[in-house]
């Protein structure tokens, strides 16, 4: 296999990103007559009614989609209270950073992320063969007057997650807005807001606020969390009209399918249903953490669907147990946490059945 010599650079040292466990992988492995996963920050109430109504009738399947995906921009334009030119729609949130790393990463520059941070920032950056820092975390959240310091002539992009996955930390408007000023106007932020809707701090971002004062930042968010949508792929950026035009450039024609954009229209109308399952997520993490202290168990408070865990032991071995017991969790040896396991805020059920078996397990 002589062509393994012509490999892209970076490419070499990637491991292909590993989801969470399904219920299937479980149930084949053990014998278990129930099964709850809360692996990979997927919103345990399901889609709304309306949704599941729109896909049930959805009837064009030999049609290609609108590749502009006009209805669907337009009914984000409308929430987001910018114009359809701001937005371009990705085959998940993660297309987006994808389409933005082709547009702008090589070789010859550089980008900046957190410790800690989710992981495709790093994959995005590896595969353009761009050199990134990982910048020391505080407190486990991003530091951005490190950031700062990081900044050089080659730094082309900085990834910022606000929550961050996988540790739920955040960043106020204002830290924002007082990084966004230091870093130079040819370096593109981008804002991942994919847990955007999940935080209850007075304090969190105003995207379109940033927006309105930097044409550098580009913002994403996702379909997959609150709105249940996962298994579609579907998400979206919002930025400057120049940029968004450039990336619609490197992006496939069809990237999102017609179901996924009927679908996600749905999900924006059923407001209702969003506050449920924002209320859902707030009154049960808050649940978690309760259980967590009655049992003395460190955590890292979140403003996500998500908790991180300090198990004090190693995370990989606690995640295996919680699994032989039917609860399917996340390890995180990952991001280097290795005495971490991470947990989707689900049920009430699902959260009860947690506890009683992280209890066991502990
Ligand atoms: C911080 C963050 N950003 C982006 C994504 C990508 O989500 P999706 O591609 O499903 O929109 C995830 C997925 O877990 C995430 O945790």
């Amino acid at each position: 296999m002589n062509y393994l010599k012509y490999i892209n650079p970076g490419i070499d040292s990637i491991k292909p990103y590993e989801p969470g466990k399904s219920v299937e992988d479980v149930t084949k492995k053990y014998n278990l007559d129930k099964i709850i996963k809360l692996a990979s920050n997927e919103n345990s109430l399901g889609p709304s009614p309306e949704v599941i109504d729109v896909i049930n009738n959805f009837k064009n399947i030999h049609l290609y989609p609108d590749g502009d995906g006009r209805k669907l921009k337009s009914k984000i334009s409308e929430i987001e209270e910018l114009s359809d030119e701001n937005i371009i729609l990705g085959n998940g949130s993660n297309e987006i950073l994808e389409i933005i790393s082709q547009a702008f990463l090589s070789p010859r520059c550089e980008c900046i992320f957190s410790k800690h941070a989710f992981v495709v920032y790093k994959l995005a950056s590896k595969v353009r063969g761009s050199k990134f820092h990982e910048v020391e975390a505080n407190s486990w959240g991003h530091d951005l007057e490190k950031f700062v310091e990081k900044i050089n002539q080659k730094t082309r992009m900085i990834f910022i997650a606000n929550p961050n996955n996988p540790t739920g930390t955040y960043l106020s408007h204002n830290s924002i807005i007082n990084f966004l000023k230091k870093v130079p106007s040819e370096i593109i932020v981008v804002i991942d807001l994919a847990y955007y809707e999940y935080v209850i701090a007075d304090d969190y971002i105003k995207p379109l606020e940033i927006l309105q004062n930097f044409q550098n930042v580009l913002i994403t968010k996702s379909f997959s969390k609150i709105h249940a949508l996962s298994a579609l792929r579907i998400g979206y950026g919002m930025g400057n009209k120049k940029l968004i035009e450039i990336m619609n450039r490197v992006r496939q024609p069809f990237n999102v399918n017609a179901i996924a954009q009927e679908a996600a229209i749905a999900a924006l109308s059923d407001t209702d249903y969003l506050q449920k399952s924002i209320d859902n997520n707030t009154i049960e993490r808050e649940f978690i953490c309760e259980c967590l202290d009655k049992m003395s168990v460190e955590y890292i408070p979140s403003q996500g669907n998500f908790i991180c865990i300090n198990v004090k032991t190693n995370g990989t071995e606690i995640f295996e147990s919680l699994m032989q017991k039917g609860v399917i969790v996340r390890p995180i040896e990952l991001y280097d946490m290795p005495t971490f396991i991470r947990v989707t805020i689900g049920k009430r059920s699902e959260n009860e059945f947690f506890i009683e078996k992280l209890k066991e397990c502990l």
